[in-house]
């Protein structure tokens, strides 16, 4: 179906408001920005702005199938439920991006949202949620500094570069220790339980679940036992945070940047044990001090007022869609798909990773004739299939399949891949 702007809601919100302003030399019509152009969108759906009623595969003949690692492709009935609220929220005469994070319509704005997020995962009570800035790569740091003191030690297990990354950052705070490292596989693998030793005295354990650059993940079976004293498991899941159903016990922190699976960057969210909270080190910066965000709702000072109300926007689609049992069930079907096509290539494409521990969310590949990735890559931009590039550090392809990439993006990526074999095999 495709909507004009003489029928579109997005004609009716600019009717229904007030686009005069005093630089409008002509009263009698709307101001409009001289790069304004009208919005013609092609949708696939009816566009419902009370309830997202888009079927889970649907793509918009005007938006490509975005393959990027993050900030990543959000769900199309998300963006189409925004953009009908971006001018006036819900009757409040304001956009959400003009409201006061301490009025009502925020703050009913970012409860919901945690409570939505408290049922896709189940999180227990005992547990805090925050809605942080500075990305999981500020959590690199505030994990240490709020679990740990300068003399603690701390296992990271390094399947991949952020697990490096966090590894190097926790460095400045305690004294970390790589117990396992995949780097000399080229990161692509995840150990077992018997080919690391822990250390007794460790603070916490550290993986990275899902590693974006490498794809490798862990599976719900193959997360660690922590056997330090103190038993914390600490996760970053950004990359494939909300893709599958968690069991948030196992863990005393789960952080994850949002623009992955469940949102615009700018928002981190933490789950933490709540007994974990409270022991920062004495230097540690305000705005890295769990205790400080707890007993604030993660409003101590302004939060990403817009990205938490579009994390909350994807929640509730979750939710609507079944919830995570059936996203995971989404997200496999995907995979496999994308896995198969590469396996039965003759060897013309490659996934490097270790079968049992590939990522659901991230596929690298290669190919076999390396010389051909340049064409690849243009030939399947000109199909609107975009972000195939793989990380610079890697090399090759990169196929990011979150939450929100529809299975017609995937089987349109796959026809392709046979497509592009036919020719130059
Ligand atoms: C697994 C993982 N951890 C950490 C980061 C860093 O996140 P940010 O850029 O939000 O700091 C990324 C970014 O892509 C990531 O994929």
């Amino acid at each position: 179906m495709t909507i004009s702007m003489a029928t579109s809601p997005q004609t009716r919100l600019f009717q229904n408001t007030n686009l005069f302003n005093h630089k409008n030399k002509n009263k009698n019509k709307p101001f409009l920005p001289l790069s304004f152009k009208p919005i013609s969108i092609k949708c696939a759906t009816k566009l419902d702005t009370q309830h997202s009623t888009t079927p889970l595969h649907t793509q918009s003949q005007d938006r490509v199938f975005n393959f990027a690692a993050g900030p990543a492709t959000l769900p199309e009935n998300v963006l189409l439920k925004a953009q009908s609220e971006l001018y006036n929220w819900r009757g409040s005469g304001m956009s959400v991006m003009e409201m006061s994070h301490r009025g009502k319509e925020f703050l009913s704005i970012i409860q919901k949202a945690e409570s939505d997020l408290r049922t896709l995962l189940q999180i227990p009570s005992e547990y805090s949620v925050l809605f942080l800035q500075g990305g999981a790569t500020t959590q690199f740091a505030a994990v240490p500094l709020n679990l740990c003191t300068p003399q603690d030690s701390v296992d990271y297990i390094v399947t991949g570069s952020w697990g490096d990354k966090a590894f190097k950052e926790a460095q400045k705070y305690c004294k970390p220790k790589v117990i396992w490292s995949g780097k000399s596989e080229k990161y692509t693998k995840i150990p077992s339980f018997d080919d690391f030793e822990q250390n007794p005295d460790a603070r916490f354990l550290h993986i990275c679940a899902n590693e974006t650059i490498h794809g490798v993940e862990f599976k719900d079976v193959n997360y660690p036992n922590p056997k330090n004293s103190s038993g914390i498991l600490v996760a970053d899941m950004s990359s494939n945070f909300c893709s599958k159903p968690v069991d948030v016990s196992k863990f005393g922190v789960i952080y994850a940047g949002a623009q992955k699976n469940v949102g615009p960057s700018g928002v981190t969210i933490v789950i933490i044990r709540k007994d974990l909270i409270g022991n920062a080190q004495s230097f540690t910066p305000v705005m890295l001090d769990y205790k400080i965000h707890d007993e604030n709702n993660s409003l101590y000072n302004t939060p990403p007022c817009y990205g938490i109300y579009m994390c909350g926007l994807v929640f509730e689609d979750l939710l609507e869609r079944g919830g995570l049992k059936e996203v995971e069930k989404n997200n496999k079907r995907k995979a496999e798909i994308l896995f198969n096509a590469i396996d039965e290539s003759s060897g013309f494409y490659k996934c490097p990773v270790e079968k049992s521990v590939r990522s659901l969310m991230n596929v690298p590949f290669t190919l076999e004739k390396q010389e051909l990735e340049g064409e690849f890559i243009k030939e399947a931009a000109k199909e609107k299939m975009v972000q195939l590039k793989g990380h610079r550090s890697v090399g090759g392809m990169r196929a990011s399949i979150y939450n929100a990439m529809p299975l017609a993006g995937v089987e349109k990526l796959v026809a392709f891949m046979k497509d592009f074999q036919a020719k130059h095999a």
